[in-house]
């Protein structure tokens, strides 16, 4: 997350995130799922703006025309949560402008609430402690926490919201399609659910090992995410994408989350951006050439 003071208001660039890697442990007695995930944030950014108000009031400038400005919008519910757990009595304008894609398991949404509860803290002078704007955050949602502590890459359990960093020798280089269509994470979870129970469960051991050591080809080995079957079976565009980005010289390919985004690991900077102008042109997709950041 990047700060700036432009006057009164507090103006946040928050990003986006990539699972590397994705495994399902099993179901909790509370209808979630026990995940084992590594994220990483890649710098394709939000930019939500606050400024001091009397009411909370949200604006989106950008996006899908669908995307909702009132309490269905995880920044007016964090701002709201923010609010009633520290008593304040005042408001804030804030402004989204919206570039990570909806429903794509980029992880947008979170990334916006997370940007809320640490910039209001600050706007407000609520003075709370990183602890105790995780335990808001994971009220939110399951990504939320990931992205409080601007961490460039990090393992989280759970139901996603207990996050241990991991340091990244190396930068890393992305490109991400987003096929025209999204998926609700609620429903790739229950496609999920009514499948086989899988016999061979991962481990993100061996891919910690590998970001670690900065090979790029025992990275791309370790890229995992259980999703992947029922998201492809729910969107034919998620198997298309993924075919097409493994059939590329990039050194390996997945999904993101509950998708509908894929990406492919790129072996450069350099390979990322033509390999995106290329898949642009086919025009088939959403195409993004990302590097990780924090
Ligand atoms: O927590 P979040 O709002 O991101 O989750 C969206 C939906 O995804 C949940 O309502 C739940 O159905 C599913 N989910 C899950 N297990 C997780 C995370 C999400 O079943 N660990």
């Amino acid at each position: 997350m990047r700060f700036s003071w432009q006057g009164p208001s507090l103006v946040v660039h928050t990003p986006a995130k990539l699972n590397l890697f994705l495994e399902v442990r099993g179901r909790r007695p509370d209808g979630y799922h026990e995940l084992e995930t590594v994220m990483v944030s890649v710098d394709l950014f939000d930019t939500v703006r606050f400024a001091p108000g009397e009411h909370l009031a949200l604006t989106v400038r950008r996006g899908p025309a669908a995307l909702p400005e009132d309490d269905r919008n995880l920044v007016l519910r964090a701002a709201r949560l923010l609010a009633r757990h520290c008593d304040v009595r005042t408001g804030a304008s804030m402004e989204l402008i919206k570039r990570i894609p909806v429903e794509s398991g980029m992880g947008g949404g979170s990334s916006d609430a997370a940007a809320t509860l640490v910039a209001l803290n600050r706007l407000w002078g609520t003075g709370l402690s990183s602890g105790e704007l995780h335990h808001l955050a994971a009220q939110l949602g399951s990504d939320v926490n990931f992205f409080l502590d601007s961490v460039s890459a990090a393992v989280c359990r759970g139901r996603g919201e207990q996050v241990e960093p991991i340091d990244l020798p190396r930068t890393l280089h992305f490109v991400v399609v987003r096929p025209r269509g999204g998926l609700s994470t609620k429903e790739v979870f229950q496609r999920l659910d009514s499948g086989d129970v899988p016999s061979n469960r991962s481990s993100s051991a061996a891919l910690q090992e590998a970001l670690g050591q900065g090979g790029l080809g025992r990275i791309a080995e370790q890229l995992h995410n259980r999703l992947e079957t029922p998201a492809r079976e729910l969107s034919r565009d998620v198997a298309e994408s993924l075919r097409q980005l493994k059939s590329t010289a990039a050194a390996g390919a997945a999904m993101t989350g509950s998708g509908t985004g894929c990406f492919a690991l790129c072996r450069s900077a350099r390979q990322a951006r033509s390999l995106g102008r290329r898949l642009r042109s086919l025009g088939k997709h959403h195409v993004w050439s990302v590097s990780g950041c924090s």
